[in-house]
């Protein structure tokens, strides 16, 4: 059975149809830096079903992580044992946008996401995400509004909806990203367009299923995996919580 254009997944639901198919997306800015490589193998081993890459600038955010040279030298890690490749997600908090993201194209990045208040044009951007072969992204922050979605819902793989400011790990979770989820769940199905809804800051086991529940297929989350020796722990109890 096809789910109609615009469906949405609660009739997918009612349909007896799994609706969403979950992602998690651990992130490496809690990783150990001095052992990267390794890091995203362990993680990619303890079920990881993308690699999170966190680019700040000490501009458009007060931090400074990594650029697209250490994207390409983790590339070859990103595969299963099976040697199946693992998406690199790159959220990048910078600004101006461009000549980076196109820097990361080239470096390996599967996913491109970018703040639309950080490019002077959120379109162009977008159109050179996708030229450059990746999908293409877009981040709201904590009080940002998603009316710029009706103008290029059309052109984007992937809505990635900020559940802390952006800037650092480890933050606790603010309560309204679960409305806006809820409202860009709402825009993509109204698309009919096979958009991922990504939830990045403060995503823990004990609250996975709540933001899953507003809408959310994918989930970033740093300090609850790698702040924990064991990974798939962390990884098998999430996905527990998303079946329940
Ligand atoms: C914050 C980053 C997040 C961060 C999440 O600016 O975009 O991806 O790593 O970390 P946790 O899961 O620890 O909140
Ligand atoms: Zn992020």
């Amino acid at each position: 059975m096809l789910t109609p254009p615009g469906a949405s997944a609660r009739w997918a639901t009612m349909a007896g149809m799994n609706p969403r198919t979950f992602r998690i997306a651990p992130s490496i800015l809690s990783a150990d830096f001095a052992r990267l490589g390794d890091e995203v193998r362990g993680v990619i081993a303890a079920g990881a079903d993308w690699i999170h890459f966190d680019v700040m600038d000490n501009h458009y955010v007060p931090n400074l992580t990594f650029g697209p040279m250490i994207c390409s030298a983790l590339k070859p890690h990103a595969k299963t044992a099976a040697g199946a490749a693992v998406p690199i997600d790159v959220h990048l908090m910078v600004q101006p946008v461009d000549a980076l993201a196109q820097a990361f194209a080239e470096a390996g990045a599967d996913y491109i996401s970018f703040h639309p208040d950080a490019s002077a044009h959120v379109h162009r951007s977008v159109q050179a995400i996708k030229a450059a072969g990746c999908k293409a992204g877009l981040v709201f922050n904590p009080a940002a509004s998603l009316e710029v979605l009706d103008w290029v819902i059309d052109d984007i793989d992937l809505v990635l909806i900020m559940s802390v400011n952006p800037g650092f790990g480890g933050q606790g979770f603010i309560d309204s990203a679960l409305r806006k989820v809820e409202h860009a769940r709402k825009r993509i199905d109204a698309s009919g367009r096979d958009i991922r809804l990504e939830v990045d800051g403060g995503i823990k086991v004990d609250n996975i299923a709540r933001v899953a529940a507003a809408g959310a297929d994918t989930f970033v989350a740093g300090s609850a995996i790698f702040g924990k020796p064991d990974y798939r722990g962390v990884i098998d109890a999430m996905r527990a919580q998303l079946r329940s």
